[in-house]
C-alpha cells in the first residue's frame, strides 16, 4: 500500500536498518577509511556506505518497485511512482569526530510531494517523523515550529554548504548576528530542519543542498506548521536552488530580505 502511514513504516524501519549500521561502525571509528568526495568538509567512509547499503536492503525487501536515491549509492529506477531519498549519514564529518550531531534521513516521495519522512538521529536515538496531513511527531508529541515574536527573539539554525559557498557565509553571519536572538551551526542539514520542526530552533538557513539532505526535513517543517522556501520564494516541495529557508512563515519573510541583500 501506497499510504503515507505504510510509506512511514518502512522509512523507519530502513533509518533504524541504517542507524544500527552506523552505530556499530562508530564503536571502531579509527578503522574508517576517510575519503573525501569534493573537498576536505565533504568526506565518506565505509559507515555512509554500508549504512546505506542497509536502509537500501529495507526499501527493496517491502518496496522493490521504487526509485531510491542514496547519497552514497547508485539511483535506482521504479515503476510504482514512489521515489525514496536516503542520506546515510548527515553529518559525516561530526560522525567521523566522534561526536553525537548526525543522523539518518529517508523520505517517500511521489510527483514531487512528500508523503512519509523520517530523521533519526541514532545517538540520542531521537526520532522524528512526518506524514503528509499526518502532522510531525516525535516521542507521541505532535511537533509544532515556533512562532517568535519578533527576529530579535529567533534562533537560526545555519548551514555553510560546500567549499564555493562558504566566503559568503560570513557575510550572512555578519548580517544575521546583530539582528537574532542567537545562530547555531550544527553540520547537519536534515538535523537543522528537525530541529525547527521540534522548536529545538525557530528557522534554518542552509544553502548548497542535494535532495537527501532535504527530502525529509522540508515535510517534517511543513507538517509542524511552518513554510519551506529558499532566497526567492516559499515552495511546495524542495527548493530546485537547493537553497533553503525554513520556519515560521512570518519569521522566513522577515529573514529574506537580509540574506538576499547580505548576498547580494
Ligand atoms: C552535509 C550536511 C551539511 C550541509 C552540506 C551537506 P553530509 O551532508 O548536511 O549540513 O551543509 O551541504 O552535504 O555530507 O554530512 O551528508
Ligand atoms: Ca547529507
Amino acid at each position: 500500500m501506497d499510504t503515507p502511514e505504510a510509506l512511514l513504516d518502512v522509512a523507519v524501519e530502513a533509518a533504524q536498518a541504517a542507524g544500527e549500521v552506523a552505530m556499530r561502525w562508530r564503536a571502531r571509528l579509527r578503522e574508517l577509511t576517510v575519503e573525501q568526495k569534493t573537498g576536505p568538509g565533504d568526506l565518506v567512509s565505509e559507515a555512509d556506505r554500508d549504512a546505506e547499503q542497509s536502509a537500501r536492503a529495507v526499501l527493496s525487501k517491502h518496496r522493490p518497485d521504487d526509485a531510491v536515491v542514496g547519497e552514497e549509492g547508485e539511483a535506482t529506477d521504479g515503476d510504482s511512482g514512489v521515489q525514496w531519498y536516503v542520506d546515510p549519514i548527515d553529518g559525516t564529518t561530526n560522525y567521523l569526530y566522534g561526536r553525537d550531531d548526525w543522523c539518518v534521513s529517508v523520505a517517500a516521495w511521489r510527483d514531487g510531494a512528500a508523503l512519509a519522512a523520517v530523521v533519526l538521529e541514532p545517538v540520542t536515538d531521537r526520532l522524528t517523523t512526518a506524514t503528509a496531513g499526518g502532522g510531525a511527531w516525535c516521542d507521541g508529541v505532535r511537533l509544532q515550529v515556533r512562532r517568535p515574536l519578533s527576529l530579535d527573539l529567533a534562533v537560526v539554525e545555519l548551514g555553510l554548504g560546500r567549499r564555493d559557498r562558504r566566503a559568503r557565509a560570513g557575510q550572512v553571519m555578519g548580517a544575521l548576528v546583530p539582528r537574532v536572538r542567537d545562530v547555531r551551526r550544527g553540520g547537519s542539514a536534515a538535523i537543522a530542519l528537525s530541529n525547527v520542526a521540534l522548536g529545538r530552533a525557530d528557522a534554518v538557513w542552509s544553502p548548497g543542498l542535494q535532495t537527501w539532505d532535504m527530502a525529509a526535513g522540508v515535510l517534517l517543517v511543513t507538517e509542524a506548521g511552518g513554510v519551506v522556501g529558499d532566497l526567492d520564494r516559499t515552495v511546495d516541495g524542495m527548493p530546485s536552488s537547493g537553497e533553503v529557508l525554513a520556519g515560521d512563515a512570518e519569521l522566513v519573510e522577515a529573514l529574506r530580505p537580509l540574506l538576499q541583500q547580505a548576498l547580494s
